[in-house]
This record gives structure tokens, sequence and C-alpha cells, in this order.
């Protein structure tokens, strides 16, 4: 590792949670942290037949020693943040900036209340929009004001930076997916702020510089949630048929759903400084190579599909997802 960051490809929900938790348990990161958004993201992992959501923490919150932060840039929840630290029982190694910004309850009520945001950009209605939009008019409260997380404020800036000179290792979890950011995807249908890998570093007080691997996530197949283009979208029967219907794991919305879109693919690429991909549920579009831990035991048509992907991007697809369990996955790094 040293400093890898993991960033969304295509409009989120590519399975980022799963590749940061078994990169989180195989290499024992010191430091994990958590950039983007805040808790408009919601990342799944399933470990030993149990499934575990976070929207606040780094999902290497079931390694038992990796420290977890959150950076400056990040949204703060404080009830979903004290409420993941307790079941994860993580009391003693959370760490949150104290110029992370807070949502408080007037902030999600201005996400859903008004017909644009809600109807019009189709938000998920957690207060992030409003609540960066204070930012940037200085009026926003920071976590340091909020007794209640008084005992895990810190510096996180300086917490990655101490440990990338001592060489540990750091992984940096990106949330939300290219194509939501406020510069570079569809605007107006995207979220409130840029969600690109320099974006995610630059949330954690990273210098461009300290940053070896750049793993950007996609799914076998493209979805979306609320509104804005998705070409070559299929009906929601179509989907069904497939198996791609799925349901937003913080909205519970039905996400729209279109094939692998090799085009947008090169360009996240290109957006994100991408040096590695990883590609997940495989096995929702080769049902035959569900389970499958290695590359060679992947049906031909499978292989097709993965190697056309390094062809069109000309990078190394590194890990592929065959299954939810964290352990159902090909590792090809080195
Ligand atoms: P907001 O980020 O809640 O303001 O929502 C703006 C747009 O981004 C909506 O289309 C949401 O569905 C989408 N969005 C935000 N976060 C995520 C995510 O983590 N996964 C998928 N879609 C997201
Ligand atoms: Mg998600």
């Amino acid at each position: 590792m040293p400093c890898l960051v993991i960033v969304g490809g295509f409009f989120g929900d590519e399975g980022k949670g799963k590749i940061a938790a078994y990169l989180a348990n195989k290499e024992n990161p010191v430091i994990a942290v958590r950039g983007g958004v805040g808790p408009n993201a919601g990342h799944t992992f399933c470990y030993e037949g149990k499934t575990y959501k976070v929207r606040m923490l780094p999902s290497a919150a079931l390694n038992s020693t990796t420290q977890l932060l959150v950076g400056a840039g990040v949204l703060v929840d404080p009830d979903i943040l004290l409420n993941e630290i307790k079941t994860f029982g993580v009391f003693d190694r959370t760490l949150i900036d104290s110029q992370c910004g807070v949502i408080e309850k007037e902030h999600i009520e201005r996400d859903i209340a008004g017909f644009h945001l809600k109807n019009e950009i189709g938000t998920t209605g957690t207060g992030t929009g409003p609540a960066n939009a204070d930012r940037a008019m200085r009026v926003l409260k920071l976590a340091t004001e909020i007794p209640k997380l008084t005992r895990y404020i810190g510096d996180v800036s300086d917490t990655v930076n101490s440990a990338l000179e001592k060489k540990d290792s750091v992984l940096v979890e990106g949330t939300q997916g290219t194509f939501l950011s406020l510069y570079h995807g569809s605007y107006p249908y995207v979220t409130s702020k840029d969600v690109t890998a320099s974006a995610i570093c630059s949330d954690v007080g990273l210098g461009p510089k300290k940053v070896d691997d750049v793993l950007i996530v996609f799914k076998a197949y493209v979805t979306r949630v609320g509104r804005g283009p998705l070409k070559d979208e299929i009906t929601s029967d179509a989907a069904k048929a497939k198996g791609w219907l799925e349901y937003g794991s913080v909205t519970g919305r039905q996400r729209r759903a279109s094939p692998f879109d090799p085009a947008l693919a090169k360009k996240a690429i290109r957006l994100n400084g991408a040096t590695q991909v990883a590609i997940t549920k495989l096995d929702i579009i080769f049902p035959n190579s569900a389970g499958v831990r290695e590359f060679s035991k992947l049906p031909r048509e499978a292989q097709t599909f993965i190697e056309d992907v390094e062809g069109e991007t000309g990078l190394r697809v590194t890990l592929i997802g065959t299954g939810a369990e964290l352990t159902e996955l090909i590792d090809r790094r080195n």
C-alpha cells in the first residue's frame, strides 16, 4: 500500500465498501480515513454471513487494530457517527477532524422540504447539500463545537501525514462516484462537492504527491439513484430479469441500471488519475463465476470481460468481486 486511495468510477454504489473492507482485513493498514461528502453515502460489506453498513466511519471498521479517521472535508451527522462507533465498539480508535462540518436537523429539513433538491435533483435527503451550502456561507457549525463528539476530536491531516512520514500504511476511502462530482459529473444531477481522487485527498488534508496508488472501483454494470442521464438505461423489468435490480442503501430507492460503459470508465480513470481497477459483482453478470477466487477458474466469458476492460482502459484489474462476502474475491495484485 503505503498510501492507497479508493474512489468510485461511476455514480456511487460500485462496491467501494467491500473493496475497502477486504483491503483493510488483508493489509492491516495503520490508518483508514474517510473522505467524501458525508452520511449520504452508505458503504456495505458482508463478513462471515453478517452484513454491515457504514455511513460515517471508514469500511475498515471490522479490522480490530486500524485507526478510523474522518477527514475535515466530510460532513458529520453526530447521531449517525456515535451510533456506528457503538455498533463497531471502536471508541478508542476513532478520530474526527475538529474542522468537520456538522449536519443539524435543520439541514435535513431543508434537504427534504424543497421541491428543487428532493424532486428535481433527487437527493438522499440526508442534509449534506444544505450543510455544504452553509459551509460555503461560513455559518456551519464545526465538530469541535459539539460536546458529545469531544473525545473523538483531533487533527486528522496531521495524523495521516505523520503516519506516512513513518512509512505506515494509509487507506483513504472515497465515497459517491466520479459522475456525481459537482464539477465533473452530470450537473445539476450531482452531489454537493467534487468527489474525484483529488477532492478525497483534499478532504483528508493529503497532498497529491503523497499518494502511491489510486484504485478506481467499477461495478460490472452501472447503476444510478436519483435523476440525471444514464446512457443505454434498461427498464426496471429488464434489470430485474438480469438480477441487476438494486435498492439504495441509504434511501431504499430503486436504482436505475445500464450495462458497463467502457467510455465512461475511461473518462473516470483520467479524472481520478487511477492506477488500478477493481471490478465488483462479476457474479451478477456471469452467475457461473460466483465465489471464484482464482482468475484461471473463471468461466471463459468472464475472463474475456475482464481482459476487455483492461484493453479498453489500459489499466490492470487487480481486484475482482465474485460475491457479497469479503472473501469472495480474486486478488491479482502481484
Ligand atoms: P445528495 O448527495 O444527497 O445531495 O444527492 C445528490 C445526488 O447524488 C442524488 O442523485 C443522490 O442519489 C446521489 N448520491 C449521493 N450520494 C450517493 C451515494 O453514496 N451513492 C449513490 N448515489 C448518491
Ligand atoms: Mg452506497
